[in-house]
């Protein structure tokens, strides 16, 4: 059934205020948050901090019991490359946590992370923890209304392996909405399927480069289905925002307050 043009133009301006009112909130859990993000914190009371706030504010961590996730948040210490579970690891200095939020707001979600070097860290961490930063930045930056999906892992190749770092290829940035999970595919990495696919203004989407110190590749932990760490053992970083694609470029719907902001140096 074909919608009226007013009746569409309204369904978008409602989208759009419903995406923009997640990511906004998201960006807040995630501000909440960092004040914990200190050595001595197990990353399960980080992950019940996160809980408590949400719920506290009316909205629902869309982590919580997601194809069987035990967690409202995921959070990755340094070889993890993403879905590592809160647990009683205690954060320690020379650790990288990648803390990610995803939250339901009226229905819409907001989905982003970041990369938190504890105290004092190596050369590599912080080197590779600036890379996926610079990912990330590097394709909102490249993106324009229309362009293919696969700009964005040309860009982030690039610069990944200029620094003497790898892309992980198996996990994906995707599209984002009333679904956690759900149409387009954005690889970080340039693939046939994101030559094909463009970017037209309206589409939500997030990017979230995973950037790994040594190989690209990564293994699920057999025991809890979920965590996965990278094959050789090496530092893994990782950050994401949530972008609706305008009329006029990307807009990021989860920018922080707190955080570090565009062009940011750890
Ligand atoms: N937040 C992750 C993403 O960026 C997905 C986590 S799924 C979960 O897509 F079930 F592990 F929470
Ligand atoms: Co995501
Ligand atoms: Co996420």
């Amino acid at each position: 059934m074909l919608m009226r043009r007013a009746k569409r133009q309204q369904v978008e301006r409602e989208k759009r205020q419903g995406l923009r009112e997640a990511g906004r909130f998201n960006a807040q859990v995630m501000d909440f948050a960092r004040q914990y993000i200190h050595p001595g914190i197990a990353t399960a009371e980080i992950d019940r901090l996160i809980h408590e706030y949400t719920l506290h504010h009316g909205h629902i961590p869309a982590s919580l019991n997601y194809q069987g996730y035990p967690k409202s948040c995921c959070i990755s210490v340094n070889d993890v490359i993403c879905h590592g579970i809160p647990s009683d690891y205690v954060l320690q200095e020379g650790d990288i946590v990648n803390v990610d939020v995803t939250t339901i707001v009226n229905g819409w979600h907001g989905d982003q992370s970041e990369t938190f070097l504890i105290g004092q860290v190596s050369d590599e961490a912080r080197a590779v923890t600036q890379c996926a930063f610079d990912c990330l930045w590097v394709a909102i930056d490249t993106i324009k209304p229309n362009c293919r999906v696969s700009d964005i892992g040309t860009v982030i190749v690039r610069l990944a392996h200029s620094r003497g770092f790898s892309v992980v290829k198996d996990y994906v940035g995707h599209g984002v909405g009333r679904k956690f999970h759900q149409d387009p595919t954005v690889s970080h990495v340039p693939t046939p399927e994101g030559r094909r696919q463009r970017l037209p203004p309206g589409v939500s989407f997030t990017i979230e480069p995973m950037i790994n110190a040594g190989v690209p590749d990564g293994e699920q932990d057999e025991k809890d289905g979920w965590t996965v760490r990278t094959k050789d053992g090496r530092l893994s970083a990782q950050f994401e925002h949530t972008i609706l694609m305008g009329q006029e470029g990307p807009e990021v719907l989860t920018l922080t307050k707190l955080g570090p902001q565009r062009g940011h140096r750890f």
